[in-house]
């Protein structure tokens, strides 16, 4: 990436020429001979110097509106270059960037502090009065309510939007942490969550860790949200010996189940359907999004199974990876 002192950002590409054979050739505006985007190799602009990039920049004429603006051959390697004119692109990522640290810092300050004062005066002993104590508990419940939207609103877009980085990782090891992380909850409905492991299958993945444990959580604390008090949660890891393999992840309940026309909208945002039959189970609709974004992010894929009042299965599908060594 290439950032000029105009404040035009460049991308600087190489790709393999399939179509245009004439060496020199400019692509003008003609589209049909522009390669097709997923076949551009990236490469760093350091292999050619900065300025070196910056003296073609000048002689560069706008072809057209299009991503790829210009684009030559080499001669030599018979490769095609270009440059493409990712300036709209990187203010459109800086803008988002922006908006994401004012949600999650300027406007979730405000909330903290009222949650802090609420508990402040608690503790102070001043709620005694049990209509103050019931205003201020309501206040409370909002501010909590606006902070978690915020939080999982930014979790949501930064899941869609940032790089990842993958590490080699367990899922069995993953489900198990994230079972850890749900046990209050499940322990108070006396709900049971077995991890279980087809022929001591641990399901190697690339993974970026942090997301893909989150998005166990979602599911999981899904399940012990919509479910009845004692019953059973199981999630199980299987590897699927396909070509490539798969590692499968099924996690299923007992629970309220979900109806077939609602399954299609289940990874939609912002979409609840137990709210009005079960007012009391807190919940923003963002958290299946966000399992979604991260799986499909993964390689992988998710679908539901479910009856209404008999249950709910989540199965994942995600790349396999061999066993480190
Ligand atoms: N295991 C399940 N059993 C029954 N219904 C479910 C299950 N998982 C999800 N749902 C339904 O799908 C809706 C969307 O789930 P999602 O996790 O996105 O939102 P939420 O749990 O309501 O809120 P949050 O953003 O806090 O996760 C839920 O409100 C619920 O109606
Ligand atoms: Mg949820």
């Amino acid at each position: 990436m290439e950032q000029l002192a105009n404040g035009e950002a460049w991308r600087y590409t190489v790709g393999l020429l399939e179509r245009v054979s004439s060496p020199g050739y400019c692509a003008k505006s003609s589209k049909q001979d522009v390669p097709r985007r997923d076949r551009l190799l990236h490469s760093s602009p350091t292999e050619k110097s900065g300025s070196n990039l910056a003296s073609r920049i000048e002689i560069l004429e706008r072809c057209s509106r299009s991503d790829i603006v210009m684009y030559w051959i080499d001669p030599a390697s018979g490769r095609i270059e270009g440059l493409v004119d990712v300036t709209e692109l990187h203010d459109a990522e800086r803008q988002r960037e922006h908006a994401l640290r004012l949600l999650s810092h300027d406007m979730r300050s405000p909330q903290a502090s009222i949650v802090a004062l609420v508990e402040t005066e608690r503790e102070r002993g001043t709620l005694d009065l049990k209509p103050v104590r019931d205003v201020m508990e309501r206040i409370e419940r909002y501010a909590r309510r606006s902070l978690t939207l915020a939080d999982d609103f930014v979790q949501l877009a930064r899941a869609e939007s940032q790089v990842y980085t993958f590490e080699s990782t367990s899922l069995a090891e993953l489900a198990i942490a994230a079972s850890d992380e749900v046990w209050p909850q499940a322990h108070a409905k006396r709900i049971q969550i077995d991890t279980t492991f087809e022929g001591d299958q641990m399901g190697w993945i690339n993974a970026n860790r942090s997301l893909m444990m989150r998005a166990l959580v979602n599911v999981l604390n899904n399940a012990v949200k919509y479910s009845p008090p004692d019953t059973r949660i199981v999630c199980a890891i299987a590897l699927d010996e396909a070509t490539p393999p798969r590692v499968i992840c099924s996690i299923r309940d007992e629970g309220d189940g979900i109806t077939h026309e609602d399954q299609v909208n289940l990874f939609e945002p912002f979409r609840r359907f137990h709210a009005s039959e079960r007012p009391e189970v807190g919940g923003v609709g963002l958290g299946m999004a966000f399992v979604k974004t991260v799986v499909m992010r993964h390689g992988g894929d998710i679908h539901v199974e479910s009856e209404p009042g008999k249950g709910t299965t989540l199965k994942m599908s995600l790349p396999a990876r061999d066993a480190p060594v």
